[in-house]
């Protein structure tokens, strides 16, 4: 650290320079992120609040209630009431507390499981690693829907939870939850949706009129839902959310924390102190665009990734990997060659897109930011590298 402090216009002309190499996402090429651009008037609202810390709620009474009306607003969207539940730093946390809720309530079980799809985030690994549970991947069809006869077949005796997701991160896919809610109905295992993309397209979805399977708490058996204001709901970046339909859970699995300025309380948190400021923020988003607002912008993604869908299936060579259901988008070879030397192409061409070996994919998520002048140019360079490869 300097001895002297810098002048101001210096700092931030040194940090234009630092900074300068970072992309933005109005130049076009950023195809494959489930972030966008937070939305304007919830910088504002994040910038005025920026330091009220909900990791000592006693001290932010106004924050915290805040907090609760816009989980149980939420909870709402999601056909739920009376839902509980909070802000995160992201679907991964989300995840884990989750995975850890279901643990924690079968704590009977010496050798925990939870079965999720393979197509279920990174995280799920991440949690079944630091929480000590052994997580048991159910196999796809060939057509990247879930091989339900294999999922119920690594259900045991040693099952705390399983996981379906309502929005996968490669394709956007919705796993068939109402199906799942069967095969658990009456036994004592913890149901969580991960939604943390899908949470903030689907219930816009319908209001569009999409036939949208159900997904949400309206399937009686689920228990949580992940889903991630950061994504496409346009928060600040970090807010992802945890939604809990059992109202004690937090007493009963909550960890104390007694030292606080503002008294002791319990939360389900990995880290202690977090922001309220992307909690104030999300709620004024959600004020200020509404129902309609949010499904105007839905609407836009999807009328981009319809027109996106149609120009990949008229180029010889390449495919959808599925019809997609969300804004998001798989591009495979047609003739079954691997996807990397396409993504490397377009890499060089400046795309981003995301790659999944496994599934042979590169995945494009039409985000708001992402416009049909983006996707044009974007369609025209696909025909380059297609044609450079000999993949037609
Ligand atoms: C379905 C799903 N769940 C969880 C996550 C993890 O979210 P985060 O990056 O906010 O931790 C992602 C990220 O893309 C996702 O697609």
């Amino acid at each position: 650290m300097r001895n002297e402090g810098l002048d101001k216009r210096k700092i931030l002309q040194i940090l234009e320079e630092k900074l300068a190499c970072d992309h933005s996402y109005d130049e076009g090429y950023i195809l494959g992120s489930m972030c966008t651009e937070v939305n304007e008037f919830g910088k504002e609202v994040y910038l005025k609040y920026i330091s009220k810390n909900l990791g000592d709620p006693g001290l932010f009474p106004g924050t915290a209630k805040l907090e609760e009306e816009v989980v149980a607003e939420i909870g709402e969207l999601f056909n739920g009431s009376n839902i509980i539940g909070s802000f995160m730093t992201g679907g991964s946390e989300a995840n884990l507390i989750a995975m850890r809720i279901a643990k924690k309530l079968h704590e009977d079980i010496k050798e925990p499981e939870i079965v999720v799809p393979i197509s279920a985030h990174r995280s799920f690994d991440k949690a079944g690693d630091l929480l000590n549970i052994k997580i048991k991947k159910a196999r796809l069809k060939n057509n990247f829907e879930l091989d339900l006869e294999h999922f119920n077949s690594l259900i045991s005796e040693n099952t705390c939870g399983v996981v379906a997701i309502a929005g996968t991160t490669s394709l956007g896919l919705i796993d068939p939850i109402e199906k799942i809610g069967e095969i658990i109905d009456g036994r004592d295992i913890f149901f969580h949706v991960d939604a943390a993309f899908g949470g903030f397209v689907l219930p816009f979805l319908k209001q569009l009129s999409y036939d949208i399977p159900p997904w949400d708490f309206s399937v009686k058996q689920v228990d949580s839902i992940t889903a991630d204001p950061h994504k496409m709901g346009m928060g600040v970046i970090p807010s992802g959310g945890l939604f809990l339909r059992n109202k004690e859970i937090i007493q009963k699995v909550g960890f104390e924390i007694p030292y606080l300025a503002g008294g002791n309380f319990k939360h389900l948190h990995l880290v202690g102190t977090r922001p309220g400021a992307t909690v104030i923020a999300f709620w004024a988003i959600m004020e200020y665009l509404g129902i309609k607002g949010f499904t105007q912008i839905v609407q836009k993604c999807m009328d981009n990734t319809h027109y996106l869908a149609e120009q990949i299936k008229e180029i010889k060579g390449v495919a959808l990997a599925a019809e997609p259901v969300m804004n998001v988008i798989g591009i495979t070879t047609e003739n079954g060659e691997s996807i990397c030397e396409l993504d490397k192409e377009l890499r060089k061409m400046h795309w981003m897109l995301g790659k999944f070996e496994e599934f042979n994919l590169i995945r494009a998520v039409i985000m708001p930011h992402v416009t049909r002048e983006h996707l044009g140019r974007f369609v025209n360079d696909l025909k380059i590298a297609v044609k450079k490869l000999k993949l037609n």
